[in-house]
């Protein structure tokens, strides 16, 4: 998605973003993934495809290729980054798109960014020749469901007991054909109403937490 003008970047999820990705994974999930899950899905699994959302005005404030600088933001990078507000993956096997992960850090809820990671992922999934998008989702998890469903998923199956924390059962949920010009249409419009919400809403960030170390 074309985010001109808009103070969010995606960006390709680096090894250096695990720690605060993991982070985040523990805030918001009851079965976090573990910094070595993740640090596989970079470097050893050719299928998968990570994105992290960063808000701009939080990146860092050193500028300049100075070796301080460098060694000051890596050191920053390793332990907790602020602007990094959400994330998103996938694994694309032949056709199929798998949604893996989806994570907005709570103080950025409410704003379209998760909207705007899944667009990202589909957008992924449209380069890779991908015809269908699935997932699972708790059943009881049902602001992630309405988003799924804004993006046409709709509940397949039902995977009984199928989250090991509290033996909750998960649904299935999958988009008809992505490459079909009806997909292709509605979101095309989503994508820009999207677009044009995140152009009009002026930024005001939440306090900005505070970086302590782990
Ligand atoms: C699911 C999640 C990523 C949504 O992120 P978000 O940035 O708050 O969502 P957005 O603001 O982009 O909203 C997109 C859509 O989600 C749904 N949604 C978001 N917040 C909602 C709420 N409080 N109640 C109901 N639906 C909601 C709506 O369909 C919304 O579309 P709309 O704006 O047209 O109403 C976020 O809640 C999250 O990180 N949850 C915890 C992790 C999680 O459950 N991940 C999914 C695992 S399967």
């Amino acid at each position: 998605m074309d985010l001109n003008g808009l103070p969010y970047a995606l960006e390709p999820m680096q090894r250096r973003d695990i720690p605060t990705v993991s982070r985040i994974e523990q805030e918001v999930f009851s079965l976090p993934w573990s910094t070595s899950a993740f640090r596989y899905e970079l470097e050893h699994n050719p299928s998968s495809y990570y994105v992290v959302l960063r808000y701009l005005p939080w990146m860092d404030q050193d500028s300049g290729e100075s070796l301080l600088g460098s060694v000051r933001r890596a050191l920053r990078r390793s332990t907790h980054d602020p602007s990094l507000v959400g994330y998103g993956g996938c694994w694309i096997m032949v056709d199929e798109a798998h949604i893996s992960t989806l994570a907005v850090r709570s103080i950025w809820r409410g704003r379209g960014l998760g909207e705007l990671l899944m667009v990202a992922l589909i957008e992924e999934a449209y380069r890779r020749d991908a015809t269908q998008v699935t997932l699972e989702v708790r059943v009881s998890n049902t602001i992630a469901q309405s988003l799924y469903e804004k993006y046409g998923f709709q509940r397949l199956g039902r995977r009984r007991a199928y989250y090991s924390d509290n033996r909750e059962d998960a649904y299935i949920m999958t988009t008809a054909s992505i490459s079909s010009p009806a997909y292709r249409r509605e979101f095309d419009a989503l994508r820009e109403a999207l677009r044009r919400r995140l152009l009009s809403e002026k930024v005001t960030p939440p306090e900005r937490p505070l970086e302590r170390t782990p």
